[in-house]
């Protein structure tokens, strides 16, 4: 198992858009939450997390549906990278068809999309903080149709399906979970 730093140098070599950078490290925060909640040991922490900061290893170069996600996780079997962390990333795009089967790959998912629409919300916020996000704004912000219109709203929804929480519960934990890292990402 490669190191986190080694993780994270693979990232900035295949990612040079700052913005894909920083999404990885804020799914990266949001699976490594859950883990902690979970109980998990901290060599697992460190694992899940890993699995969400690369899970977008090859959108930059392979932002095709059909391709994405899948070279991204054969590069990391190649590198000797867990089979659990490998289907995670295989499994994040639906587009490739690959069910989701294990805790990892459906937090992975939750985290993915959801990741990118609180961001959005935040900088809305006059404050434009994470920690200042509530379930309320992000629910009134998801019935707009133009606001972050890239994101599929039902793709958020099910994210907290997968994982068997409420979805306020889930948008909760995820704005305490990123807002660690909010200044390191510019929040
Ligand atoms: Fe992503």
């Amino acid at each position: 198992m490669p190191t986190r730093a080694e993780a994270l140098a693979l990232l900035h070599d295949w990612n040079v858009n700052p913005s894909l950078r920083k999404h990885g490290l804020l799914v990266e925060a949001g699976v490594n939450g859950y883990a902690v909640d979970d109980g998990q040991d901290n060599a697992t922490v460190e694992m899940w997390g890993i699995a969400g900061l690369l899970h977008d290893l090859d959108y930059e170069r392979f932002p095709d549906p059909a391709a994405h996600g899948a070279i991204g996780a054969d590069e990391l079997h190649e590198l000797g990278y867990p089979d659990e962390v490998v289907h995670a990333v295989r499994s994040h795009n639906d587009a490739l068809g690959i069910p989701r089967e294990s805790r990892l790959d459906h937090l992975v998912y939750a985290c993915d999309e959801l990741t990118g629409f609180l961001v959005a919300v935040a900088l809305m916020r006059p404050s434009r903080k994470l920690e200042d996000v509530e379930p309320a704004s992000v629910r009134k912000r998801m019935k707009d149709k133009a606001f972050a219109r890239a994101v599929p709203r039902e793709m958020l929804l099910a994210g907290a399906e997968e994982i068997g929480l409420d979805f306020d519960e889930h948008v909760a934990r995820m704005v305490r979970y990123l807002s660690v890292i909010a200044s390191e990402v510019g929040l």
